[in-house]
Parts: structure tokens; C-alpha cells; sequence
């Protein structure tokens, strides 16, 4: 067998936590050859609970699974990493502004990029669960001088599948023959999900498009409010198919997409569809399993399209302005 990887995950005792866990030591997410050495890292009130995991992981006795150590620093935590899921965020509490949210969120992913910076693997890929998903990518991103910004990635991946499903419901088409779907912009309800350069079964994805009242009225807010719509039936958030996206992010990115195909993902920005350089933005990506996520350049851009992805992409700017302002990038 080979080396084992290092992968740390914050926020390891919460609820997506619990559901990811298990999948990776499993081997569900870098392949079933490949063991992994799980980190986990949670804040000191939870590590007891991360304990208790970390017993249950024991007790699965997963052949891929390397050893299991829980960390509240995240200096010890990221020592070595070579994958980073970083979970654990601080949620909107009641009364509380947006600015107070990502001043608090600052006060996670700024440390957490600098400890990556210190002692990460010089090949480190990092996904960022943890909303505001894209901003806090940018806050730990910009806090690590010495790690490729564009290893610092956001979890779109989730919005994507909802799309697939979305679009799976409504053509009577299997989501396996469904391709070229895309997530642009934030993770939040400003995101758009673009059908139009989509293959749905043989198909182009223009023509359900073309339905106008169902891609305005049903589709685009199904996909943008669907986390909103479980918390209402669940009582609870989305939380393993939180982690079913984020194992299948880091799939794809270690293992590549398949042929003929792309998904979603919030990359760092060099500018690509007018999309401000430096902004964490969700875009089209393959990858071709060598380490760096590629987007997908030259798609013609309607301007349906261009207004509501300058929109997301407009929240976007507000964002890090605003953490700019608070001195956190
Ligand atoms: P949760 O509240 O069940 O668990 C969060 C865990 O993070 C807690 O155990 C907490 O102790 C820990 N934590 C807080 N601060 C930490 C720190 N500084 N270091 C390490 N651990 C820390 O929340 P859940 O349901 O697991 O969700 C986690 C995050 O994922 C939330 O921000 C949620 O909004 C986000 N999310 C993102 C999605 C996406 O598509 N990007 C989808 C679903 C959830």
C-alpha cells in the first residue's frame, strides 16, 4: 500500500462531519488503494464528541483507514495536510449582520489559511464547506501567501447535483445522461444554475430552457432555495448531501472528471467570463486529475445568462469588500 494521505476535516463532530467521516475512511473519496491518516479538528467544547467519532471510526475497522487523531489547534492540525475539508463555521446566530457573520467567520478561515500556509503538503487541496462558503475560501486563501490561491476552492458541488436532480424530474431523463450542467457565482440564493449549454439525454439543454416561465419560476429558485426547503422539512440542515458533494469534489479534483463532461466548483478568479481576478467564483470546471481544477473556457454567454450571473457575482465583490474593510484579506 502506499503512503497515507493526510486529510483534515474542521468541524468534524457536527452534522456533516458525522456524515463524512466515514465515507472517506471508507475510501469513497480518494479511491479505495489509497489509505488515508484522518485529522480531525473542532473547537474544545466538541472534541469530546469528535472522540466519540473518532471510537466509531475504530470500530469499523475500515482497511483504508490509517489512524484517526483529534486536534482543537489548528496549527497541529494542518501539519502536514494534504487534503483540507474545512467544515466548521460559525452560524448566523439570532440579531446577528451579515458584517458580525463575517467578522466571525474571519476569525475561523484567517487562522485556518495561515496554519495552511505554515505546514501544509507543498500539493494541498483545500475544499471550504463552511458558509459563506466563497468568501471564506477568499479569507483563507488570502491568508496563506504561499499556497496557490487556486488550491483554496468552495463547495458548489452540492448545487449542482440539486440542478441535476431538478433537471432529472422534469425531462424524465436518468441524471447519468445528464451533462454540461454549471453553477455560477455564490453559494447562496443568488447562484444561477445555467441549463443552456446543458446535454439532457440527446437533447440540448436550450431547448427545456426555452420554457421560460419553468426556468424562472421553478428551477432556478428550486435549485438556489433547496437548502432552505430541507431545513423547513427536516428541522435540520442538509448534511449528507453536504458531504455526498464533498466527497465527489474532491473525487473529481484527485481523480479527474469524466471525458466529455464538466461540474461546478468556486475557484479563485483570474478574470475568466468577467469575473473579477481574485473573487472565489462558481464556474465551470474538469479537471484532469493532476491537481489543478481547469475551468471551462470560450461558452457563449447569452445575456439572460450575464444578468444573473453579474448578479451573484455582483454579492460577490460585496463580500469581500466587506471583508476587506474588516481587515481579514
Ligand atoms: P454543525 O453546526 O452541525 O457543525 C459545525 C461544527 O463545526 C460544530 O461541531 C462546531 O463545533 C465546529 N466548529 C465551529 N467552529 C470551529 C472551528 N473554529 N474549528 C473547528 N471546528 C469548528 O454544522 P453542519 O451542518 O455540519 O454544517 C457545517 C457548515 O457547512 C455550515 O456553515 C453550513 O452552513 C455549511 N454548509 C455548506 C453547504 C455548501 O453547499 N457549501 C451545504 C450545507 C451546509
Amino acid at each position: 500500500m502506499t503512503e497515507p494521505v493526510n486529510v483534515t476535516v474542521t468541524g468534524a463532530a457536527g452534522q456533516i462531519g458525522y456524515a463524512l467521516l466515514f465515507r472517506i475512511a471508507a475510501g469513497e473519496m480518494l479511491g479505495a488503494d489509497t489509505p488515508v491518516r484522518l485529522r480531525l479538528l473542532e473547537i474544545p467544547q466538541a472534541v469530546a464528541a469528535a472522540e466519540g467519532t473518532a471510537m466509531e471510526l475504530d470500530d469499523c475497522a475500515f482497511p483504508t483507514l490509517a489512524g484517526v487523531e483529534i486536534f482543537d489547534d489548528p496549527v497541529k492540525a494542518f501539519d502536514g495536510v494534504d487534503v483540507a475539508l474545512l467544515v466548521g463555521a460559525r452560524p448566523r446566530g439570532a440579531g446577528m449582520e451579515r458584517a458580525d457573520l463575517l467578522e466571525a467567520n474571519g476569525g475561523i478561515f484567517g487562522p485556518q489559511g495561515r496554519a495552511i500556509n505554515e505546514g501544509a503538503a507543498s500539493g494541498v487541496r483545500v475544499l471550504v464547506v463552511g458558509n459563506p462558503a466563497n468568501t471564506n475560501a477568499l479569507i483563507a486563501a488570502s491568508n496563506a501567501p504561499d499556497v496557490p490561491a487556486t488550491r483554496f476552492t468552495a463547495m458548489t458541488r452540492l448545487d449542482h447535483n440539486r440542478a441535476l436532480s431538478q433537471v432529472a424530474a422534469k425531462s424524465g431523463t436518468a441524471v447519468a445522461n445528464i451533462k454540461k450542467l454549471t453553477i455560477w457565482g455564490n453559494h447562496s440564493a443568488s447562484q444561477y444554475p445555467d441549463l443552456f449549454h446543458a446535454e439532457v439525454g440527446s437533447r440540448p439543454g436550450a431547448e427545456l430552457a426555452a420554457d421560460r416561465a419553468w426556468l424562472t419560476d421553478d428551477f432556478i429558485p428550486t435549485v438556489a432555495k433547496r437548502g432552505a426547503a430541507i431545513i423547513q422539512a427536516r428541522g435540520a440542515s442538509s448534511a449528507a448531501s453536504a458531504a455526498n458533494a464533498a466527497i465527489a469534489h474532491v473525487r473529481d479534483w484527485t481523480l479527474g472528471t469524466p471525458e466529455g463532461d464538466w461540474t461546478s466548483a468556486g475557484l479563485w478568479s483570474s478574470g475568466e467570463y468577467g469575473v473579477p481576478e481574485g473573487l472565489v467564483s462558481s464556474f465551470p470546471v474538469t479537471s484532469d486529475g493532476s491537481g489543478e481544477w481547469k475551468i471551462v473556457e470560450g461558452l457563449e454567454i447569452d445575456e439572460f445568462s450575464r444578468g444573473r450571473i453579474d448578479a451573484s457575482v455582483a454579492e460577490l465583490s460585496e463580500e469581500r469588500d466587506a471583508v476587506r474593510s474588516l481587515g481579514l484579506i
